[in-house]
């Protein structure tokens, strides 16, 4: 199987350069972008990327991924995380390894941050290296066969 990595970004994640620099840093989600397609491109796998400040546009981009033929999904649902079900149950049906990314360490932060939804049907939790977090996901997948 040819690996195909989605990279999906939750609500708010479009707002990065801007949104809460001293928790989320400065880097805008179009660097981030292209950094993983770069690392991607150089290892000659497909990746993909999508963000929705829409659970149900989520839900309907992982719908699509096993007809588009994605093997690995990197996601930082962003404050869906703490409530979707529907997220969790759609990666669940997917059923492909799935790396769960944060940029802050929500486990520092408000209780309402410590629970995630999609921790326990992840193959991998990364939470505080900021985007240096999305590149450890691809560069482990990478290492990885499909
Ligand atoms: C986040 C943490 C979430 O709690 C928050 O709602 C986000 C971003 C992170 O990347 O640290 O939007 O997922």
């Amino acid at each position: 199987m040819t690996t195909h990595i989605l990279v999906l970004h939750g609500p708010n994640l479009n707002l990065l350069g801007t949104r809460e620099p001293a928790i989320y840093g400065q880097t805008t989600l179009a660097q981030i972008d292209t950094s993983l397609k770069e690392m991607a491109s150089q290892a000659g796998v497909k990746l993909t990327t999508f963000q929705s400040n829409h659970e149900g546009a989520l839900v309907d981009c992982i719908q699509s991924a096993a007809a588009d033929g994605v093997t690995h999904v990197v996601i930082n649902a962003g404050a869906y995380t703490h409530t979707s079900v529907a997220i969790r149950d759609a990666l669940s049906a997917l059923a492909k390894p799935v790396f769960e990314v944060h940029l802050s360490n929500v486990y520092k932060r408000e209780p309402f941050r410590h629970h995630s939804y999609l921790s326990d049907i992840a193959q991998a939790v990364i939470a505080g290296l900021g985007a240096e977090g999305y590149r450890a996901a691809v560069r482990s997948i990478l290492q990885q066969p499909a």
